[in-house]
């Protein structure tokens, strides 16, 4: 563990150089994502993971050095989990970059959960908080408590669309999402990635309550895990050691990833339709130091700041052999 945790002061000056957007023209047809920006090229993609922050499908801001938290964390999780399925990954030409294998993306997300949680209208606790007690398939006992373990982890899949609905696996078959062949699998292999996930995680005394999946066909046909890997964009973490004794006294778990800054919104008084919450640049920078935060404990490495605050120009270099 690092010894001398980072402080927004640190963090100052990374507040004007945020990478919002990016428009290199000259490596592949760009699709603007919600966080990443995607260049297609014939036979390859690349991704580059952006500062926005993004939280009930809005775009509120910026926050330093997310980017490279976020391609960082994705690409470490990838390496520590390429023996279960194939990776679309190619390279990891920079910080804020990968290069992947382009894939038919199957328009299912594939989320498992090993918690009962959540503050979004598709998440688990919402759900079983208005009585659902058959969610996406699975039955929920009664009696459950907000952020209670599940028995087992459970597979709660959304269709990939403009707004995500839930769905189950008859659903999904109904609709030609997948074949039921291929559901099988896809939901194999989600276990077993996410039980790696969570032993990887429990090592560095962090909980991984649930995630987010997305797997694809290659050129080949081949069944590949794509888009990014148990990050905080894409699961919730919460500290271990803490849990129980929070849980005990009715309090929220610690969390290090964005369902922190769901909470934040909502507390703020968040609701749709009504106007934006300002996001003050104290916030951007408390916002940073949790995603740092969270990098070094599951890497167990210290988080590198950028020598150079130029992240654009930086980019464009390393990405100049993959036009
Ligand atoms: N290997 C891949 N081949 C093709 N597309 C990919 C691959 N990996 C990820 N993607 C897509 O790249 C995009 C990543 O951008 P981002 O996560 O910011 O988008 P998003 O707004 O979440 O979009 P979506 O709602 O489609 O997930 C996603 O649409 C994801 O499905
Ligand atoms: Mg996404």
């Amino acid at each position: 563990m690092p010894s001398t945790p980072l402080s927004k002061e640190q963090l100052r000056p990374f507040l004007s150089t945020t990478l919002n957007s990016t428009d290199f023209g000259n490596i592949g047809q760009k699709i603007t994502g919600k966080v990443r920006d995607v260049y297609s090229q014939p036979h390859r993609t690349i991704l580059i993971a952006t500062d926005r922050q993004s939280a009930f499908d809005i775009n509120w801001c910026t926050v330093p050095l997310k980017g490279q938290v976020l391609n960082q964390i994705s690409a470490w999780w990838f390496a520590q989990i390429k023996d279960i399925m194939p990776t679309h990954i190619l390279a990891v030409p920079d910080p804020n970059a990968m290069v992947v294998k382009p894939l038919r993306i199957l328009p299912v997300e594939i989320v498992v959960r090993g918690y009962l949680t959540g503050s979004t209208g598709t998440s688990a606790w919402m759900n079983y908080a208005k009585g659902v007690r058959n969610f996406c398939g699975n039955v929920l006992p009664e009696g459950m408590v907000k952020n209670q373990k599940f028995t087992e982890p459970i597979i709660t899949p959304t269709t990939k669309g403009e707004h995500d609905e839930l769905i189950d696996a008859k659903g999904i078959v109904e609709k030609n999402l997948a074949t039921e062949e291929q559901w099988k699998k896809i939901t194999e292999s989600a276990f077993a990635l996410f039980k790696r996930g969570q032993e990887l995680s429990a090592k560095r005394g962090l909980i991984l309550v649930d995630t987010k999946y997305e797997m694809g066909l290659a050129g080949s046909g081949e069944l590949t895990i794509g888009d990014e890997v148990h990050t905080p964009d894409s699961s919730r973490y919460w500290v271990a050691k803490s849990y129980e004794e929070r849980m005990s006294k009715g309090q929220e778990p610690e969390s290090l990833d964005k369902e922190f800054f769901r909470l934040w919104l909502k507390a703020q008084g968040f609701d749709y339709g009504k106007p934006k919450t300002a996001i003050t640049d104290d916030v951007r920078l408390m916002l940073a130091l949790k995603y740092i935060d969270l990098y070094e404990r599951i890497i167990g490495e210290k988080f590198e700041i950028p020598e150079e605050a130029d992240v654009k120009g930086r980019l464009e270099k390393n990405l100049e052999a993959f036009k």
